[in-house]
Formats: C-alpha cells, sequence, structure tokens
C-alpha cells in the first residue's frame, strides 16, 4: 500500500490544480515534503499555496527545490531585490517606466517558451497585489485534452511536429529585436512533436504552445490553420480548465509539460504586481509512440 501523504491537498477543480493548506513554503522544507509536494504537482498539475509572505529569496530558494532556475532570455529581470531568476509581472510604471512586463492585457492561451528547444517544466509565480476583479490566470489540462480528442483528430496529428513562433509574446505584440516574417513556415523559434511523453509520468500530452504563428511542420498553411484550429476548438472546452481568481500572498506552480495558461485582462488603473521564476530545461521531450 503507498504510504499516506502528511500533506493536506485538497482540489481545486475537477480537471485540475490541488492546494496544498498550511505549508509556510518560506521556511526550508525537509525532503520528504519536498518530494510529497513534487509528486503531488505530478498528479495534479498546478499547486496552489495561499497566504504565503515570500521575499525574492525565498520565492527563489523554494523554487530550486524542484531544479535549477532560468530567466527569461530577451527579458530584463527587473527584480527589485536583484535576483536575476526573478521575473516580474505588472502593469505597474514608475517615473513613466514599467516595473515589469506583460502590462493589463488580456494574455492568450499558451505553455512557457514552448519556442525554445528545452522550454521550463516549470513555472512558479507569487503575487503581491492585485486587482479587486479581473488579471485571473486560467489552466488547461493538456492530458485530459488529449485523451478526450475524437479519434480522427488524433490521427491527423499523430507524428507531426509543430512550428513555435519566438518572435511574438502572448500578448499578440512583436518582441523586441524581432521582425515580421512573410510565410508562418519561416517564423524563428523550435519545433516539437504536438503529443510529448511526460518524461516523469510516461503519460502523453498535447503540447500546442500557443496558437498565433503555429504551423504544422511540411503541410500546406491552409490546411495546417484549419488542423489547428479544430485541435484548439476542441481544448477551449471547459472541462479541461480551471480558473483561478488571485488573492495577496497567493504562490502558484504549474508543469508547462502538460498544461496551458491565459490571463484575463484587467483595470489599467489598478495594481498588478507579481514575481515569476521558472525552471531551466533539461532534456527534450519525446514524442509520444
Ligand atoms: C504568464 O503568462 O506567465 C503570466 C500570467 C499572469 O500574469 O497571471
Amino acid at each position: 500500500m503507498m504510504p499516506q501523504s502528511s500533506l493536506d491537498i485538497q482540489p481545486v477543480s475537477k480537471s485540475l490544480g490541488a492546494e496544498i493548506i498550511n505549508v509556510d513554503i518560506s521556511q526550508p522544507l525537509s525532503a520528504s515534503l519536498i518530494d510529497e509536494i513534487h509528486k503531488s504537482w505530478l498528479e495534479n498539475l498546478v499547486l496552489l499555496f495561499r497566504n504565503q509572505t515570500l521575499s525574492d529569496a525565498d520565492l527563489v530558494a523554494f523554487s530550486r527545490n524542484f531544479g535549477d532556475l532560468d530567466s527569461v532570455p530577451g527579458w530584463e529581470p527587473f527584480s527589485p531585490d536583484t535576483h536575476p531568476e526573478v521575473l516580474v509581472v505588472s502593469n505597474v510604471q514608475e517615473n513613466g517606466t514599467p516595473i515589469g512586463v506583460l502590462g493589463d492585457g488580456e494574455a492568450s492561451w499558451h505553455t512557457d517558451m514552448a519556442y525554445i528547444a528545452k522550454p521550463p517544466p516549470a513555472s512558479l509565480l507569487y503575487s503581491l497585489e492585485v486587482p479587486d476583479t479581473g488579471g485571473d490566470t486560467c489552466f488547461m489540462n493538456m492530458y485530459d485534452a488529449l485523451d478526450a480528442l475524437p479519434d480522427d483528430l488524433r490521427r491527423a496529428i499523430e507524428g507531426k511536429t509543430l512550428n513555435h513562433d519566438s518572435s511574438h509574446d502572448s500578448g499578440g505584440n512583436l518582441r523586441p529585436n524581432h521582425q515580421m516574417f512573410t510565410s508562418l513556415a519561416e517564423a524563428p523559434g523550435a519545433r516539437h512533436p504536438i503529443i510529448r511523453k511526460h518524461p516523469d509520468t510516461g503519460r502523453p500530452a498535447l503540447f500546442l504552445g500557443r496558437r498565433l504563428h503555429a504551423w504544422i511542420v511540411g503541410m500546406d498553411i491552409a490546411q495546417s490553420d484549419a488542423l489547428l484550429d479544430r485541435l484548439w476548438e476542441h481544448c477551449l472546452q471547459e472541462d479541461f480548465t480551471y480558473r483561478h481568481e488571485w488573492q495577496p500572498g497567493d504562490l502558484l506552480m504549474w508543469d508547462n509539460r502538460v498544461t496551458m495558461h491565459r490571463r484575463d485582462p484587467f483595470d489599467g488603473g489598478a495594481r498588478r504586481v507579481m514575481h515569476r521564476t521558472q525552471l531551466k530545461g533539461i532534456a527534450g521531450v519525446e514524442a509520444a509512440a
């Protein structure tokens, strides 16, 4: 029989996500507790820790329990404590200068940095200030999205690879120092199998990155667009998603290999300040057979 977890773990939706109750992650945690958190994360895909008080050093130390950290290439680390691993996600400006990235607009469904060869396995996002309304972050379970795929659609994508554009952010904006291409086949970025096997769980999942400027390698652009539109329409079912309404002091940690996320826009007059870390990608993830 499996040993019982000492953690109090409460699911937050039917599809994915669980809250770990009453663990103060600003404190050093035992190896066995880290192991339990890791197992629960693999099982639930998104973990929530509420009512935390974390300095950037605490956030970095907690994140490091799960692997080496990375910074986001091409984005300045804006951390006030000068931790290069901490990225500030915020709409706030100080003396006319943004203190962070992504502003107050919608961020469309995406996997973090699917456009590099080894995308981060995990991202962690900690809320310091949140607006009264708006700015919710939604997550999608890509195992379930694949499991529920109609047979013909699954056959149509089996063995296929997706080209992930690196030149636009999840708000659809051209990144600094990038130029627009004339054909999707020329979009810079990385290529990954559309169905990939999770390296720890062995379960296959869909890996879509983001819809904008994606191309199924080798397909006629119009056919690729039509197939991707069908895939995305299938995925955008509430059954596969969890909506997180933020409170200050929330830490969310998601498995970036088998989830996508998006963010609602919010009132630009309100303040939203989040600090984020991400784990360094260590190995290419295999296509599922
Ligand atoms: C992100 O897409 O990494 C940020 C999500 C958010 O601001 O809630």
